[in-house]
């Protein structure tokens, strides 16, 4: 059963203007060490992808408003968007936000990526079904 969806679209620019600061407390605080490290390693450039995660984190956020009565302050830094080796996304969830949705009965979530030069969107769908070992 789906508990919730959201979506989000978010402004290349901005992820742009931090990427080149030597050092970006406004990304540190966003994106976890692992995507920070990623988004760099491919061919589309960094902001991009991290545009494109932001809005996946805020999607998330949106999609947990349909199921959870508490759900504010969740860190950004609790939903991590990395890459199975098919480049397909996926969601991994840490700390309090992890405890929060396995509590509400949370399981498997779907999330889609898009990016381009300016916008970056993403799709993220919460359901209840049970993840395999396998798929962890
Ligand atoms: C997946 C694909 C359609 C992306 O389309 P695109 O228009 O080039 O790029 P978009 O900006 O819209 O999407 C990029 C995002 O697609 C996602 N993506 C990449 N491979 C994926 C896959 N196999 N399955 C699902 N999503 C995938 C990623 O999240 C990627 O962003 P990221 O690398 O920053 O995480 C393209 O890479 C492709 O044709 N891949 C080969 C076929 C394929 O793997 N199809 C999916 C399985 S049927």
């Amino acid at each position: 059963m789906i508990l919730g969806v959201g979506t989000d679209l978010a402004m290349v620019d901005l992820f742009r203007k931090e990427w080149t600061k030597e050092s970006s407390s406004f990304l540190y605080d966003i994106f976890t060490d692992k995507e920070l490290e990623l988004v760099d390693a491919g061919n589309v450039p960094a902001p991009q992808r991290l545009a494109a995660r932001f809005a996946a984190k805020e999607a998330f956020i949106k999609g947990c408003g349909a199921f959870l009565n508490s759900t504010f302050p969740i860190k950004m830094k609790e939903i991590e968007i990395i890459n199975k080796s098919s480049g397909m996304p996926v969601i991994n969830l840490h700390g309090h936000t992890r405890k929060l949705l396995s509590t509400a009965g949370a399981g498997k979530i779907f999330v889609s990526l898009s990016h381009e030069n300016i916008y970056a969107s993403a799709v993220v769908i919460i359901t209840d079904q049970i993840i395999s070992p396998e798929e962890k």
